[in-house]
C-alpha cells in the first residue's frame, strides 16, 4: 500500500534489545544457565504490553463483532490432524550447511537476504558468513516432536502445534452446533505456537515459541475475493487506528504464486519496515476449503455446512488473518522509539498508544517526604481500578520522568508540597512534557480526557507522512 524505504539501521535493534533488558520488557529465557537459542521470557513491563496487545486484538476481532466466536484449543492434538493438514509432509524449510570455516546452518530461501544485508557482491553463491561452499538443500520439518505417555515409540509420537488454526478447523462443526453460528462467520483463537526454526533471529521477530492470534473466517464459496479484500483492509486499519503504528512504515505485499503455502490460493503480507528491512508482520491468506475438506476425508466426519436460507450444503471457504503477539511487540517498540534532545540532554521516549502502554499513569511524590508519599499512595490506589497505574518514589523526580518516558507511560501525576495545601496535583504529558494543574477531586476525569487526547494524537501520528509516501 505504501512504500517508504526501510531504515537500514540494524543497530536500532540492538538499542531496542538493550532497552528491553534494562527496563524489564524481555529477558533471554533461562538466562542464569546461559539462555537458550531463540527463546525468551517477558518481564513485568513486557507482560503488561503483551496483555494489552492481546486485549486490543480480541476486542477488535471478537468482542466488537457479532460474527466471530472465540475458542481455546489444546497445544497437543491427535497427530492425524497434522497429517490431514499437510504439515507432516509440507511444513518444511530448505536447510543448507556451510562446509567452510564457520559451519553455519542457513535457510536456503534466506541466503539472498543475508548476502544483501552483508553487502556482498551481486552473484555471490557461497556462505554469507565466511564465503565457504554450501551443501545441497534438504528439507527439514519445523514441528517439534514429543511423546504422549511413558513409552517413546512411534505410536506415541505427537507434535507441538505450529499454528492454532487446526484447532479451529477441527472444531468447526462443534462451534456451528453449539453457537448457532451462520456462515459467514469466524472462529478466533490466541495461543502459543512452536516452530523449530532453522535460522531464528532478529530478536523476537523469529523465535521458536511464540503466541499466535489467528482467525478463520468461513464464507460461502465464490465470496472469497470479497471477504479477502475486506479482511486485508480491516486488519491494516487496526495497526493504524488501534495501535498507532505509522502508515509510512507499513505496506501490503501480495505473494507470488511460487511463495504460496501448500493450502493457499492467495496470500498477502502486511509488512513493516523493520530496521533490518521490510518483514512480514501479519499474513492474510485465502485457505479455500483445503482444511475442512482434508479433515473431512481423514476423519470421516461430515464438515459441510447447511445453508438454511438457500437450502444447500457446501464446505465453506476460509480467509485467515494470522499474526504473532511477539512480532507486534517488536513492531510497536521499534515504531514508538524516539530519541530527542531536551535542554542539551538526550531523552528517550516510547510514544506508545495509551491503550498499549504498560502503565497509563505514574503517580510520583516529588520527594521522599512522608506526607507526600502517603498522599501519592492514596491517589494511586484511588485510580487503580480505572487506569493502569504505577507508584514510584525512587530517585530524583527528573530520573523518574525519564524512566516512565522510556517505558511509554503517557501521563505522570506529581504530588508536591503545594498539594498538601491546595489539594491539586500536576499532570505531565509524556509527549509534549507540558504540565497541567488539576484538583484531586477532578483527577480521574482529567486523566480520562488526557488519555482521550493521547488516543487521537496517536492516530494522527500513525497517519502523518502517509500520503507523501504513497
Ligand atoms: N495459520 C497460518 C500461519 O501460521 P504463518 O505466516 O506461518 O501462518 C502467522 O504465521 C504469523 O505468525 C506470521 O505472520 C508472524 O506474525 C508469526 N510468526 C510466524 N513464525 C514466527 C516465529 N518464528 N516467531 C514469531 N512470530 C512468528
Amino acid at each position: 500500500m505504501h512504500t517508504s524505504a526501510p531504515s537500514d539501521d540494524r543497530s536500532r535493534i540492538d538499542t531496542i534489545v538493550s532497552l528491553c533488558k534494562r527496563r524489564g520488557f524481555v529477558f533471554p529465557s533461562s538466562e542464569i544457565y546461559g539462555g537458550i537459542n531463540a527463546l525468551y521470557d517477558f518481564g513485568p513491563i513486557g507482560t503488561r504490553l503483551r496483555r494489552n496487545i492481546r486485549n486490543s486484538w480480541w476486542r477488535y476481532m471478537v468482542e466488537s463483532r457479532d460474527d466471530v466466536e472465540g475458542i481455546e484449543t489444546s497445544v497437543i492434538m491427535n497427530p492425524r490432524v497434522w497429517e490431514a493438514s499437510g504439515h507432516v509432509q509440507n511444513f518444511t524449510d530448505p536447510l543448507v550447511d556451510c562446509l567452510g570455516k564457520c559451519k553455519k546452518r542457513w535457510r536456503e530461501d534466506h541466503l539472498e537476504d543475508e548476502r544483501r544485508a552483508r553487502k556482498l557482491p551481486e552473484g555471490s553463491t557461497g556462505c554469507p558468513e565466511c564465503g565457504g561452499d554450501l551443501t545441497p538443500a534438504r528439507q527439514f520439518n519445523l514441528m517439534f516432536r514429543s511423546y504422549l505417555g511413558p513409552v517413546e515409540d512411534s505410536a506415541a509420537q505427537v507434535w507441538l502445534r505450529p499454528e492454532t488454526a487446526q484447532g479451529m478447523f477441527v472444531n468447526f462443526a462443534n462451534v456451528v452446533t453449539t453457537s448457532r453460528a451462520r456462515v459467514p462467520f469466524g472462529i478466533a483463537q490466541i495461543g502459543k505456537g512452536f516452530r523449530n526454526e532453522i535460522s531464528p533471529g532478529n530478536f523476537i521477530f523469529r523465535s521458536r515459541e511464540f503466541e499466535l492470534m489467528e482467525m478463520e473466517f468461513f464464507c460461502e464459496p465464490g465470496t472469497d475475493d470479497e471477504w479477502y479484500a475486506f479482511w486485508k483492509k480491516y486488519r491494516f486499519d487496526w495497526y493504524l487506528d488501534e495501535l498507532g503504528i505509522q502508515e509510512s512504515h507499513l505496506r501490503i505485499r501480495e505473494h507470488e504464486k511460487a511463495e504460496l503455502s501448500h493450502y493457499s490460493s492467495g496470500t498477502s503480507d502486511i509488512e513493516y519496515a523493520f530496521p533490518f528491512g521490510w518483514g512480514e508482520l501479519e499474513g492474510v491468506a485465502c485457505r479455500t476449503d483445503y482444511d475442512l475438506t482434508t479433515h473431512q476425508k481423514m476423519s470421516g466426519k461430515d464438515l459441510s455446512y447447511f445453508d438454511p436460507k438457500k437450502e444447500i450444503h457446501y464446505v465453506p471457504h476460509v480467509i485467515e488473518p494470522a499474526v504473532s503477539v511477539d512480532r507486534i511487540f517488536l513492531t510497536v517498540l521499534v515504531d514508538a522509539y524516539e530519541e530527542e534532545q531536551v535542554n542539551g540532554e538526550e531523552r528517550v521516549v516510547l510514544r506508545l498508544h495509551p491503550d498499549l502502554a504498560p502503565y497509563q499513569v505514574a503517580v510520583l511524590p516529588l520527594s521522599k517526604n512522608e506526607q507526600l508519599m502517603q498522599e501519592a499512595h492514596s491517589i494511586e490506589k484511588s485510580l487503580r481500578g480505572t487506569f493502569a497505574t504505577a507508584y514510584d518514589d525512587t530517585q530524583s523526580i527528573g530520573k523518574r520522568y525519564r524512566r516512565h518516558d522510556e517505558i511509554g507511560t503517557p501521563l505522570a501525576v506529581t504530588v508536591d508540597f503545594d498539594t498538601l495545601v491546595d489539594h491539586a496535583v500536576t499532570i505531565r504529558n509524556r509527549d509534549t512534557m507540558t504540565q497541567d494543574r488539576v484538583a484531586i477531586a477532578d483527577l480521574s476525569h482529567a486523566i480520562g480526557d488526557h488519555l482521550g487526547r493521547a488516543r487521537r494524537d496517536s492516530r494522527a501520528r500513525a497517519h502523518r507522512n502517509a500520503s507523501s509516501q504513497q
